[in-house]
């Protein structure tokens, strides 16, 4: 599959952001680049282990790993995928669970093997939620970390479930996984998929900054015109934890923005 080029990149300081065509051209880029990557990181360490996120953005970037796997140039049996972020409480068997998702766009369809791929589990009683946060987090580190991550960002900037919040930098920065409560704006976002706000689950279960910070390359996907204002003030603002997704700046040039013409708008240049 030759990867579409980006119509326009900027490096703003020292983040490069990739701007294509449409959503769809990115997402074929972003699916070429995974695919690249698990390539050369089991050739070079005999494994590969992603980090996947949910939602309407990455849906065609799975369906661009299924189409290289299907076509024979990607196998997934060296690879260990560790998800962003769960409803809490949720059963993986609900059809509006994040495992459901990932078993109907990606799981179901490689050949990954179902003990390597990870989703927070919705399942995990409510004593239990910080200690099983904290070993989502070691099972991470024991692979030797996420060789990349792939994230959406949220209408309010968040990343994963890491909402905005009133924190200093410095712990804002090394968040573990463990519970949260859904932000309201991302409480409405979820509303259609539940068939009304009220149906929506207040709490969730995401994987926190530690880890995603860590990971040693970062795509972070945004389309449309609704995600403007989160990805400039991402990209352009403070660095603060009210905009989880300017924390990305962190780690520099370890991150990509890959957009389209709306989503970058409010951006320089
Ligand atoms: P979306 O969500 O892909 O459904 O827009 C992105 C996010 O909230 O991270």
């Amino acid at each position: 599959m030759p990867a579409p080029s980006p119509s326009r990149s900027l490096d703003l300081d020292g983040t490069p952001v990739l701007i294509f065509d449409d959503s769809a051209a990115a997402c074929l880029a972003a699916a070429e680049q995974i695919a690249e990557l698990v390539r050369s990181a089991v050739a070079r360490r005999g494994k590969a282990v992603l980090g996947l996120a949910t939602g309407g953005t990455p849906v065609p970037v799975y369906k661009g790993l299924v189409e290289e796997h299907q076509g024979g140039r990607l196998s997934f049996a060296e690879v260990s995928t560790y998800n962003l972020d769960e409803y809490y409480p949720m059963s993986p068997l609900d059809p509006q669970s994040y495992r459901t998702y990932m078993d109907r766009h990606l799981f179901s369809l490689v050949d990954l093997a179902p003990n390597r791929a990870h989703v927070p589990d919705g399942t995990v009683p409510e004593s239990d939620l910080e200690a099983y946060g904290a070993s989502y987090d070691r099972w991470i580190e024991a692979e030797g970390g996420l060789d990349l991550q792939l994230l959406g960002l949220g209408r309010n900037g968040h990343i994963g479930f890491n909402e905005p919040a009133d924190l200093d930098l410095d712990t804002a920065l090394k968040l573990p996984t463990r519970p949260v409560s859904l932000h309201p704006t991302t409480i409405a976002d979820a509303a259609g998929d539940f068939g009304g706000e009220a149906h929506v689950p207040r709490r969730a279960l995401t994987m926190g900054t530690a880890s995603i910070l860590s990971a040693r390359r970062i795509l972070v996907l945004a389309f449309g015109a609704k995600k403007a204002e989160a990805v400039s003030r991402s990209l352009t603002g403070p660095m603060t934890a009210q905009v989880p997704g300017s924390l990305l700046r962190s780690a520099g040039s370890r991150v990509t923005w890959m957009l389209d013409p709306a989503a970058a708008a409010q951006l320089p240049g």
